[in-house]
């Protein structure tokens, strides 16, 4: 009976094995990818927007959407982008309707809805920003492979910044992921690819 006790095990150990040698992603969980091999962009989240109601990926549903992660107290890209944004929409007329601009706040700590509230109002009478805990505002950063981290400054009133990926994302009516455009993307090419992808 021992004989075959081992037996067993050696056999278990070795089922292991070869299981890790041929396919090891059924022992590791592998990242979510897409039939063509790509990462997966976007994903459920669990936020706050800017009257203090909750947020989820449910909301994106209907309308296509255009997402952009920053921060209240940045001093100079997120201000810039979100002027792009609002320029874009703003030159696509009626076409802009069905485009939800949203701002997603990558400085939990300071953003309360009650800051993000006067912020996006500089903005887009639209834009609808959103904040949540630290570990919401982390986990859906990483849902979008965003990436950002806090940065000192001893010397100044502020105390410190936040430095991030500065990508405005394009989500379809599902929800989807359908592009993604650098910070320093021209009014006109946003308008542009937005016009086309809605009317396509
Ligand atoms: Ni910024």
């Amino acid at each position: 009976m021992r004989f075959l006790a081992l037996k067993i095990s050696v056999g278990i150990i070795l089922v292991f094995w070869l299981v890790m040698l041929v396919k090891p992603e059924l022992l590791a969980p592998a990242p979510p990818s897409s039939e063509s091999g790509e990462a997966l962009i976007g994903g459920s989240f669990t936020l706050t927007d800017h009257q203090g109601k909750p947020f989820t990926e449910a909301k994106l549903k209907g309308h296509y959407s255009l997402i952009y992660f920053g921060f209240t107290h940045c001093p100079d890209i997120c201000p810039t982008t979100l002027l792009v944004i609002k320029n874009a929409l703003d030159n696509m007329g009626k076409d802009a309707d069905i485009v939800q601009p949203i701002l997603i706040s990558l400085d939990p700590e300071r953003d309360t809805p009650e800051s993000m509230a006067q912020y996006v109002s500089n903005f887009h009478p639209r834009l609808v920003g959103l904040t949540g805990t630290p570990e919401q505002i982390k986990r859906v950063a990483d849902a979008y492979k965003v990436y950002y981290s806090r940065v000192e400054q001893p010397e100044s009133a502020m105390g410190y910044l936040v430095d991030h990926s500065g990508f405005v994302f394009l989500m379809g009516k599902n929800g989807e992921y359908i592009t993604h455009f650098p910070h320093t993307v021209a009014e006109q090419t946003l308008a542009d690819t937005l016009r086309r992808t809605i009317n396509r």
